[in-house]
């Protein structure tokens, strides 16, 4: 049977490039991974191919959300703490990044890191080394970082809220998961894939999609990305007793995007943005184009302008009013 945890399946030519790309970044000696990807286009599936193909397999592979920990808590989570170093803390404990010595550490949504703990990692990039909580001496780890992010991280570098020697630290090797709309026939690839999983789980016999549904996968603009095409599968199977995936079994919402026109590409982050206020809602809108923007020039203004079509100085005068950057 497929091994259905650890496989990137896809023939586009930038899932293609992708594997090779991992490979390569695994058996490198590179300290930092970056990934970058909308939100289900399999980052945690990348972190864990990149461990599992580097000769810190046999070692520990952590997984930390950054987002859903506590700052006040992340910090004793990843370096670990001595003794007496706050109230509570009774005994000396071991960090997760001391615990994964020689092997890997997956830094999940990293642009919810703290500022003083991305001071702390960037200071532990340079040296090798960190102090536990409360130590006076350091402790040398050897562990590969992988960091992930959905959203570009040069907006929160403009905004100050990043460090720009770790963005540029953690920019060195960098991958970028496409969405699934732009893989072109791999949505339907995926499909089998899944639908070959769920036959296995749920004991069916599912043959395949009705060319009517394949239409309309390859149509649809997937924000959810691979994640969204799996659960909606999932749900087929579940609610379902027909042996051909048909129109009828799929939800409304997608019907309907596919009868508004051809797959309309949404901003990222267009799905969570804010619906009622119509000013807050606006300018999350123009927040995330700027960024798109910025980022897809380097950071160039001038660049991101004319993509924008706007003066240099217009935009200048945008970013800081959408608090972008500083004046
Ligand atoms: N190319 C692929 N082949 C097989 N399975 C995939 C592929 N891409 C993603 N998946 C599966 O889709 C699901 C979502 O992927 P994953 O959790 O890695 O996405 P993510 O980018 O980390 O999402 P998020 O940003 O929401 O954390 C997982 O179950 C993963 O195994
Ligand atoms: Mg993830």
């Amino acid at each position: 049977m497929a091994d259905y945890k650890s496989e990137l399946v896809g023939t586009h030519a930038s899932i293609v490039g992708l594997r090779r790309l991992i490979e390569k970044v695994a058996k490198s000696p590179a300290r930092t991974v970056l990934i970058y990807g909308e939100t289900g286009t399999g980052k945690g599936l990348v972190a864990r191919m990149i461990h599992q193909a580097s000769a810190r397999a046999a070692r520990e592979f952590v997984d930390i959300n950054c987002a859903a920990i506590p700052a006040s808590l992340l910090e004793s989570e990843l370096f670990g703490h001595e003794r007496g170093a706050f109230t509570g803390a009774v005994e000396r404990k071991l960090g997760l990044i001391e615990a994964a010595n020689l092997g890997s550490v997956f830094l999940d949504e990293i642009r919810e890191l703290d500022p003083p703990l991305q001071t702390k990692l960037l200071s532990l990039l340079d040296t090798q080394q960190f102090r536990r909580v409360g130590a006076v001496k350091p402790t040398k780890v050897d562990v590969r970082f992988i960091a992930a992010t959905n959203k570009v991280l040069l907006a929160e570098v403009s905004a100050g809220k990043f460090r720009e020697d770790l963005y540029y630290r953690l920019q060195v090797v960098a991958l970028n998961l496409p969405a699934l709309r732009d893989r072109g026939e791999d949505v339907l690839t995926l499909a089998r894939y899944f639908i070959g999983k769920y036959n296995a789980m749920y004991k069916r016999a599912i043959t395949g999609l009705a060319p009517e549904t394949a239409d309309i996968f390859l149509r649809y603009a997937w924000p959810g990305n691979v994640r969204e095409l799996e659960n909606l599968l999932e749900r087929i199977f579940i609610l379902e007793e027909d042996d051909l995936i048909l129109p009828s079994h799929l939800p409304a919402r997608i019907l309907r995007s596919i009868n508004a026109g051809p797959a309309p590409q949404p901003p990222e982050g267009l799905a969570a943005m804010p619906e009622g206020d119509f000013r807050e809602a606006t300018e999350a809108f123009q927040r995330v184009m700027l960024a798109r923007a910025l980022d897809a020039a380097d950071g160039n203004l001038q660049t991101a302008a004319t993509r924008l079509g706007l003066s240099r100085h217009a935009l200048r005068h945008q970013m800081l009013k959408l608090g972008l950057a500083k004046a």
